[in-house]
């Protein structure tokens, strides 16, 4: 019996890049992020030692460690949708907002319920690590940990809607597309403070990790057609990767055992799809090892970051050091070059381990 050949870092150019598509202007969310209460733009970072590493003339680490006291970007998107899901206050305390989740989405949805005044309901995988367990249930939220993968809790997620029962997810399907869009919008807000802390310097190529590529959209539409743009994802939940190479959306069974626990997603969001088809020039896949390795490169810059922030600094250095992945981003010795940091540190054994 042969064993299967892992490559370290699995990448394709995009055969479906609509070279047609613009980016968006849309800073609603902006605005409508301002407005709330412990607002702060989270640090765009430049790191000049990476840069001349990677052989690119600048490098940009934009680095989601807090927002709104929780250590992701989610709340992001969570807050922008849920104002389109519950309208104005006061709300029904015998409401309900559901999600599925890996970990950093579903604690965003405990939160706003919590400050809504309204229940929650979390549904994670079986192998959720219980550091993240814990930490949505500290938002008071309850935990139903779904005997299965993530793509199994986003399933059941579904089935529970009912009319006191609204479901909150950053992935769709047919059928349940309004929120999932408005959560995409959400994230606009990076990518504008982005804009202002670069202080108008061009961003040629963007890094970015990928689950179900809500975040992945977010950058198309504000980015395609100005930068470059790369997705990562664990090698084992490859399903944009797969989709792409297959011109259609694929599902990659589970199970997801990545470390980069928020990538963990088998099935590409709906209506994300056209946005990073049409948007993203390349897709890879990486091994945690390539997880590990950027996250101990950003320790030893100082900077303590969760799985999927590393994956995304490893796979740049990876993908910056092929020859071919290089052409297919443009990138060259005067590249600006950002990458998307979308976790501090949400496991805090798993990352004393991993950084001993
Ligand atoms: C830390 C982190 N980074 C990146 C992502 C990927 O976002 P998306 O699922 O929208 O592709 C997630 C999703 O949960 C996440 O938690």
């Amino acid at each position: 019996m042969r064993a299967r050949a892992v490559r370290v870092i699995d990448w394709s150019a995009n055969p479906l890049r609509d070279p047609g598509a613009r980016p968006s202007d849309d800073d609603r969310p902006l605005h409508f992020h301002r407005g709330l209460p412990g607002y702060a733009p989270t640090p765009l970072i430049e790191a000049p030692a990476l840069a001349s590493e990677w052989g690119v003339g600048r490098a940009w680490l934009k680095f989601e460690r807090e927002r709104f006291g929780l250590p992701a970007f989610k709340l992001l998107g969570v807050s922008w949708a849920a104002r389109r899901l519950l309208g104005e206050p006061p709300y029904d305390p015998e409401l309900e907002l559901v999600a599925a989740t890996d970990g950093n989405h579903g604690r965003a949805v405990a939160r706003v319920a919590r400050e809504a005044g309204i229940g929650a309901t979390i549904l994670v995988p079986a192998e959720a690590a219980p550091a993240r367990i814990d930490a949505i249930a500290g938002e008071g939220a309850r935990v139903e940990v779904v005997d299965g993968s993530y793509d199994d809790a986003v399933r059941r997620s579904a089935a529970l809607a009912g009319p006191r029962r609204l479901v909150l997810s950053d992935t769709s399907w047919p059928g349940y597309e309004e929120v999932p869009r408005r959560v995409i919008e959400g994230y606009a807000t990076i990518f504008c403070e982005v804009d202002e802390q670069a202080g108008g310097a061009p961003i040629d190529v963007a890094v970015i990790p990928i689950g179900v590529g809500a975040l992945a959209a977010a950058a198309a539409r504000h980015l395609a057609g100005r930068a470059r743009l790369a997705g990562v994802e664990p090698t084992t939940a490859a399903c944009m990767l797969e989709s792409v190479r297959a011109g259609e959306i694929t599902e990659v069974p589970g199970p997801h055992p990545s470390i980069m626990a928020g990538l963990n997603a088998g099935l590409p969001s709906l209506v994300a799809w056209p946005l990073v088809s049409g948007g993203f020039d390349i897709l890879c896949g990486v091994e945690d090892e390539v997880a590990v390795e950027g996250t101990r490169r950003l320790a030893s810059l100082g900077l303590a970051v969760g799985e999927c922030s590393g994956g995304a600094a490893g796979a740049a250095g990876r993908l910056l050091a092929d020859p071919g992945a290089r052409a297919a981003l443009g990138a060259g010795p005067g590249s600006s070059v950002l990458v998307l940091l979308t976790e501090g540190v949400t496991d805090p054994d798993a990352y004393a381990r991993l950084v001993a």
